[in-house]
């Protein structure tokens, strides 16, 4: 199981000018806590209130359907295409980087046991995008659109036009079958055309929004297609839930978590450093600055008061980013909370030879693992943080497997959630991105947009004369 470390935020170890009186502090919310765990939890099969991800851990039926379409194209695809964006995207691209072999496309298809590589389409940048038809086999490949709503721009301009290039390379006959869609169970565009075409269909269940769908057919199909291990992806999510539904506050570390972070954004520490010691965490680290900026960031309370709230979210990883930013973390502005992550057990046991005995300043490595030196390297940027009185915690999985992995992502969810009620906003919604969305639409002359393309211009300040 997963364990929080949170001495580095109490005033004993950080002194009290940043640190907490941890004892006290629990005593002072233990009751609110509990409310807010059990009024999550409550809620999660109720309409409207898009707290049915806490339920994906239970969802057999879903791993049959999933399993049987993987059964049914298994060896016919040797490329697999991934168009999504924001939710839709970053669970699929941090799952896939955690838990697959590094360089999986590099590796022979004997070395990938007959799955296929894979690529994700989460930008229009036309020059990306054109580079991967230099690439792709067209006639081996499969495309799995991925838009809860089914209108998303990006990712249909990116199906439009992968849909065209199919159909130069396999024949419009064929198209339906290099096709496999995610998407909402009745609403949209993508279903409709699903529908008309007969192309396979998944869905972003009910109430379940994107940054919230890692765990649904979303994450579950793509990773299913890659040879990923699903049941246990869910099970670890089941093995979490009870320590995340325990009104306990001193047992629940997701509460803990959110209470942390809290606290210290009221105190002023308005950026939350997310930093695994783990190469094969660095998308997660974007998954969890999306998941927590477009939660968290909001103009309005539940009351519907302006308070403009959102701790900002960064992306640091260790070992790289100690020469990167460290020294700002160490040095700069006391204005971060940090979360370390931690693998106690890295899967290779990667020894450092020892080449130069005659060396000392060198041969101190020689013969000592790889895993001591990244744990060494995460242990003692954690002492330097906490000896510069900065607050940060530790997260600790036993290793990085789908089990952990998925518990790690879980655990995440819960405590936005929790920090939403914490700051007593909706971290469900994000008003500010579909304004966004619109006006694109209107920009690109979406029909029922018209009327917002002069607000959306008339934004675009001219550049500024040389
Ligand atoms: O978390 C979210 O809700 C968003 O990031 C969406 O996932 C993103 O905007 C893509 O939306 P859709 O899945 O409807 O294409």
């Amino acid at each position: 199981m997963l364990q929080l470390d949170t001495r580095n935020v109490s005033k004993e170890v950080i002194g009290k000018t940043h640190g907490l009186d941890l004892p006290s502090v629990f005593k002072q919310y233990g009751s609110h806590m509990g409310q807010l765990v059990s009024n999550l939890w409550q809620q999660k099969d109720t309409p409207q209130a898009w707290r049915k991800w806490l339920t994906l851990g239970e969802n057999e039926t879903l791993v049959q359907q999933i399993n049987a379409y993987g059964e049914r194209i298994k060896g016919q695809f040797e490329h697999l295409v991934i168009v999504g964006i924001g939710g839709s995207a970053l669970g699929g691209i941090a799952m896939f980087e955690a838990l697959l072999p590094s360089y999986w496309n590099d590796r022979s298809p004997a070395q990938r046991h007959g799955f296929p590589k894979y690529y994700f389409i989460d930008n229009v940048d036309p020059d990306k995008l054109s580079a991967l038809l230099d690439v792709l086999d067209l006639k081996k490949t499969l495309v799995n659109v991925i838009t809860k709503s089914g209108t998303t721009a990006e990712t249909m301009a990116g199906y439009l036009w992968l849909k065209q290039a199919l159909s130069e390379a396999v024949g419009p006959e064929n198209v339906p079958h290099h096709l496999v869609f995610t998407t909402d169970p009745e609403k949209g565009l993508l279903r409709q055309i699903a529908q008309e075409e007969g192309i396979v269909t998944f869905e972003v269940p009910e109430d379940v929004g994107g940054r919230f769908s890692v765990f649904s057919a979303v994450g579950l199909l793509p990773a299913r297609l890659l040879g990923l291990p699903i049941e246990l992806l869910l099970k670890g999510i089941r093995d979490i839930s009870p320590v995340l539904q325990s009104t306990d506050l001193t047992a629940n570390i997701a509460a803990q978590g959110a209470l942390i972070q809290y606290l210290m954004y009221q105190q002023g520490q308005h950026i939350s450093v997310f930093m695994p010691y783990s190469a094969k965490l660095a998308s997660t680290a974007d998954w969890y600055v999306q998941l927590w900026a477009e939660s968290l960031g909001k103009k309005y309370n539940n009351q519907h008061e302006v308070i403009h709230a959102g701790p900002t979210p960064l992306k640091a990883v260790g070992v790289t980013d100690q020469h990167s930013q460290v020294q700002l973390f160490n040095e700069g502005p006391i204005d971060k909370i940090f979360t370390f992550v931690r693998l106690e057990r890295f899967h290779h046991p990667l020894q450092i030879p020892n080449l130069y005995p005659n060396l000392p300043d060198l041969s101190y490595l020689g013969n000592q693992p790889f895993e001591k030196l990244m744990n060494a390297e995460c242990d003692a940027t954690r002492a330097s943080i906490t000896q510069n009185q900065r607050p940060n915690v530790t997260l600790s999985l036993p290793e990085l497997d789908p089990i952990h992995f998925a518990q790690l992502l879980f655990l995440l969810e819960v405590q936005t959630a929790l920090m939403g009620g914490l700051l007593d906003l909706d971290p469900f919604d994000q008003p500010g991105v579909e304004l966004g969305k619109k006006y694109t639409y209107a920009l690109m002359g979406r029909p029922g947009f018209e009327h917002l393309k002069a607000e959306a211009s008339g934004q675009m300040q001219e550049p500024a004369k040389a």
